[in-house]
């Protein structure tokens, strides 16, 4: 099906989904050319230690935390949201390290994460109808003719944005800003004003315990790096292909193709065609990818593209993120962690508990509810514990904003509190509680799973 000669420009010749139109392909072309001499954002050495650790996540011995915006904007842009978003991740992960008993890697949808497929090519509002918002990299979110049209110096916009959100993530991430003790802190702040702190009590009081159990022993921040320091990567979609393209480079030490963008790509549940565009282009470059799974993939097909992205099975290369609803994720996930393992494909599988439960309230807000995002969560571990199959981590739609944007949690967030803050540009995010929360669950529900098993099959015998 797929040729062996692979150059950027091969995906050109493929039938491509959810691409827009630019009115002014001169335009285009310059904007490509532009940014193809811009410097990479991201170096490939960083993307093959991000292969490394991820490789250890497929064999059992770490977990992942993905997560950020839906979509991010050129509008709300700040220093404080960067912070926010990367505080309340580095606070999941502290406590998802411990639920797991295993190092856990962090990457964020962030610092490129702005081109959206979408299942409407058009929106209406009253009598006018005009083509859908594609994220700011593509078009503007405005209800207007003109602001809806494609226009390629957006992508000039996005690198920059990208470019200095990095920046400042890499300067929090080995700065002194992410020291283990301050976002342990942090999480005793959280836990002391929800209303469900009893619930939550008993873990953080473990961590602090294990943390001053490490302090006696002689490490601290002072003579520990990974207590001071962490390892942060950034990630996105890569849908906007033309801007994907322009981004390759050749790595110098091995003379291989990295897209550099971000250290991981992943492709998305509508443009994973096995003989599409988005596969073509990303089976050239040696990043980590990642590919969305949902309750459509077939296992046949699902095959087919892993021979496609990865004919060599090299661990680390293939994330698979899992999202198919808290309904149907019992049905649909099994077959396909069946097939993978009988055809011996080493993958991490990811959790989504956000793409399949979104609903429309009454008001004609898209909205998501935390217990079904829990009850997928939970879903997806029961199939790998029955499985025998490692539950790689967790994907989440989140911000460091209190924002009212999914109902539920301990707040009791309701339809009708939506409209409070309803900030997103694109999905349903959880707010920065409810993310705490949510990772504080699942460690609880990880630490039961690790636990020794109650000594039914004995009693039994
Ligand atoms: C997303 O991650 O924002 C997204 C559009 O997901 P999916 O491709 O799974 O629908
Ligand atoms: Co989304």
């Amino acid at each position: 099906m797929t040729t062996n000669t692979w150059t950027p420009n091969t995906w050109r010749d493929r039938p491509i989904r959810q691409a827009p139109t630019y009115p002014d392909a001169t335009k285009l072309n310059e904007m490509e050319r532009k940014i193809g001499k811009y410097p990479p954002l991201v170096f490939a050495g960083e993307a093959r230690r991000l292969k490394e650790q991820l490789a250890r996540v497929s064999e059992g011995k770490a977990f992942v935390l993905q997560g950020g915006d839906c979509a991010e904007s050129f509008s709300d842009f700040t220093a404080n949201i960067i912070r926010d978003q990367f505080r309340v991740l580095l606070q999941m992960a502290v406590v998802l390290t411990f639920g797991a008993s295993v190092p856990v890697v962090k990457m964020g949808r962030m610092a490129g994460q702005f081109a959206k497929p979408r299942s409407a090519d058009n929106e209406t509002a009253g009598d006018v109808t005009l083509p859908s918002y594609r994220g700011d990299i593509i078009n503007g979110p405005e209800f207007t003719a003109e602001s809806r049209i494609p226009d390629p110096s957006r992508m000039e916009f996005a690198y920059f944005q990208s470019a200095s959100t990095l920046n400042l993530l890499r300067a929090f991430a080995s700065g002194g800003y992410a020291d283990l003790h301050e976002v342990h802190r942090w999480n005793l702040g959280f836990v002391e004003a929800s209303p469900l702190a009893e619930r939550y009590r008993d873990l953080a009081s473990r961590i602090d315990e294990t943390l001053a159990f490490m302090t006696a022993c002689g490490m601290t921040s002072d003579t520990t790096r990974d207590l001071r320091e962490t390892d942060f990567y950034i990630s996105h979609e890569a849908l906007l292909l033309p801007y994907e393209q322009a981004l390759t480079r050749i790595d110098s030490t091995t003379g291989d193709w990295y897209g550099c963008s971000a250290h991981f790509l992943w492709i998305g549940d509508r443009t994973r065609q096995a003989d599409g565009a988005h596969v073509e282009f990303l089976r050239g470059v040696k990043n980590p990818l990642g590919m969305k799974v949902g309750p459509t993939q077939e296992p046949d097909d699902l095959l087919r593209i892993l021979d496609v992205l990865n004919p060599a099975n090299e661990a680390g290369r293939i994330t698979l993120i899992s999202r198919m609803g808290a309904d149907k994720v019992a049905a649909r996930l099994p077959p396909l962690v069946r097939a993978v393992e009988r055809a011996g494909y080493k993958v991490v599988w990811l959790c989504d508990a956000m793409h399949g439960n979104t609903i429309s309230t009454a008001a004609k807000l898209k909205t998501r509810n935390f217990d079904e995002i829990l009850r997928e969560v939970r879903g997806f571990f029961d199939v790998h514990q029955s499985e025998n199959t490692w539950a790689g981590g967790v994907h989440v739609e989140m911000t460091g904003q209190n924002v009212t944007e999914c109902t539920g949690g301990a707040r009791h967030l309701s339809e009708a509190d939506l409209s409070e803050r309803y900030e997103t540009f694109c999905d349903p995010r959880l707010n920065a509680e409810q993310s705490l929360e949510l990772a504080f669950l699942v460690a609880a529900e990880l630490k039961r799973r690790r636990a020794p098993a109650a000594p039914v099959a004995l009693a039994a015998q």
